[in-house]
C-alpha cells in the first residue's frame, strides 16, 4: 500500500481529484467505482469544478456506487442515490446509462445483487474504487465478521455503523438497520483502489489498517494483499506519522 501524505482534508480531496481526472484523461471509458459518506464531498466538488472549467469531460466513463441504505426511496434525502445526485451526477456531463446504483428498494434483493456483479464484471471490472474507511474498519458496507470471499451482499450494519451515520439523519431510530452492498472481492477485483482518510476519528483505523494484522474483524485490512492500493490521508488521520517527519 502507497500512503501519500497530505495536510488536510481539501489536500486530500485536490490529490485524489487530480488521480482521477489523469485516469480519465488516459482511458475515456473509466469503469470508476464510488464511494459516499462525508470522506469524498471534496473530491466530488473538485470534480466538478474541473468540468464546469471545461478541463474535463465525464461522457464517456461508466460509474458504480458502493452501497446504499435498504428501503428508502431513491428520492429520500439520506439514500446514496439522492447523494450522488445531488453532490456529482446532476452538475456533470455523464449519462445516466452509465451511472449503476444498488436498489435498495428492490423486491428480489438476490436478484439485485447477482444483476449488480454481472453488471460490474461485463463493464471489464472497475479500474479505480474510490473508499472511505469505516471507524469500525467498513469498506462500502462491509461490517467486521464480513467474508473475504463477498460479493454483492445485503447486510445488517453494524451499531457502530448505525451510531456514526447518524450524523446525516434526524434521530438514530431513522438510520436503516440494512443495507446492499459491493462485497470485498468485488472491490479486490477493482485494478487499483484509492482509500481515503480524514480527521482524527480516523486515527485508530488508520493505524490497525497500516499496522494491524489482516483479518475479517477488520475489513479494510485486506487491501494489504492488493497489489495497487493507494491511501490518501491527511496529519490528522496519520497524526503519528506526520509528527514523526516533522509535517
Ligand atoms: C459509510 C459508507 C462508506 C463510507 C464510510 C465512511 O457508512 N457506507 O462507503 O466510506 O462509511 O464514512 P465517512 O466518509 O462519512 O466517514
Amino acid at each position: 500500500m502507497k500512503i501519500v501524505k497530505v495536510r488536510d482534508y481539501e489536500e486530500m480531496s485536490q490529490a485524489a481529484c487530480k488521480i482521477i481526472l489523469d485516469k480519465i484523461k488516459d482511458k475515456k471509458h473509466l469503469v470508476l467505482g464510488l464511494a459516499t459518506g462525508s470522506t469524498p464531498e471534496g473530491l466530488y466538488r473538485c470534480m466538478i469544478h474541473a468540468y464546469k472549467e471545461g478541463k474535463i469531460s465525464f461522457q464517456h466513463i461508466v460509474t458504480f456506487n458502493l452501497d446504499e441504505y435498504l428501503n428508502l426511496d431513491q428520492n429520500h434525502p439520506n439514500s446514496y442515490h439522492y447523494y450522488m445526485k445531488k453532490k456529482f451526477f446532476n452538475h456533470v456531463d455523464i449519462p445516466k446509462k452509465n451511472i449503476h446504483l444498488l436498489d435498495g428498494m428492490a423486491t428480489n434483493y438476490i436478484q439485485e445483487c447477482q444483476q449488480y456483479d454481472e453488471k460490474i464484471r461485463r463493464a471489464g471490472n472497475i479500474d479505480i474504487q474510490v473508499l472511505g474507511l469505516g471507524v469500525n474498519g467498513h469498506i462500502g458496507f462491509n461490517e467486521p465478521g464480513t467474508s473475504f470471499i463477498s460479493r454483492t451482499h445485503v447486510v445488517h450494519l453494524d451499531p457502530t455503523t448505525r451510531k456514526t451515520n447518524s450524523k446525516f439523519f434526524r434521530d438514530i431510530q431513522d438510520v436503516p438497520k440494512k443495507a446492499i452492498t459491493m462485497g470485498i472481492a468485488n472491490i479486490m477485483e477493482s485494478k487499483e483502489i484509492l482509500l481515503l482518510v480524514s480527521g482524527k476519528k480516523k486515527e485508530l483505523a488508520l493505524a490497525r489498517l497500516i499496522n494491524g494484522e489482516i483479518s475479517e474483524q477488520f475489513p479494510a485490512s485486506i487491501l494489504k494483499k492488493h497489489q495497487n492500493v493507494t491511501i490518501i490521508a491527511d496529519c490528522a488521520a496519520l497524526s503519528k506519522m506526520c509528527k514523526e517527519n516533522g509535517n
